[in-house]
């Protein structure tokens, strides 16, 4: 049950971070597309993406919580790391729930350019929170 966990928090692990960092390097593409075109495209790829990354992010947490019901024991040998991997997991959950809010915002044509900005932001904050968690993981279990 335990390897399968695992297997579910790296797949899940790859997934997050693909996408996140997908959008990341699209969004770099922000000067040289103009926005008339940037934002609509954006907007595409972040509904195309949406299912995917929410069930990504689930599924990493869940099984990283499967984990250590699983093997209560994980907690103590993590020790402070663990304690710290928590911090920024707490982090991406936040910074992923403003990204899917603001770009839901911004398909409702609720001001499109300050909410995918503003999704855009929340994107890199969960995207350096989630490589900030997996460092503190190796740290923790490596
Ligand atoms: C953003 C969310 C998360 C990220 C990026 C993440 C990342 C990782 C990575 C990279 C490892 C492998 C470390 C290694 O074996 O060297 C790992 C293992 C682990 N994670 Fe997570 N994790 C996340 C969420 C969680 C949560 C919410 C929990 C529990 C409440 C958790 C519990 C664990 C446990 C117990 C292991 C040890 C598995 C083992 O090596 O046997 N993780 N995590």
């Amino acid at each position: 049950m335990y390897d399968i966990l695992l297997m579910i928090h790296f797949l899940s692990l790859g997934a997050g971070l693909g996408i996140s960092l997908t959008m990341f390097v699209l969004g770099l593409q922000a000067g040289r597309i103009p926005p008339a075109e940037f934002g609509p495209m954006m907007g595409r790829v972040g509904l195309a993406m949406k299912n995917v990354s929410i069930a990504g992010v689930s599924l990493l947490v869940l099984s990283g919580v499967g984990l250590v019901l699983v093997e209560r024991g994980m907690v103590a040998a993590g020790g402070s790391w663990f304690h710290a991997k928590m911090v920024f997991v707490v982090g991406v959950v936040i910074a992923f729930t403003v990204v899917q809010v603001n770009q839901a915002r911004a398909r409702r044509g609720e001001n499109p350019p300050v909410a995918g900005r503003r999704a855009m932001l929340a994107g890199r904050v969960a995207l350096a929170s989630a490589v900030a968690a997996t460092i503190m993981a190796v740290l923790a279990f490596g």
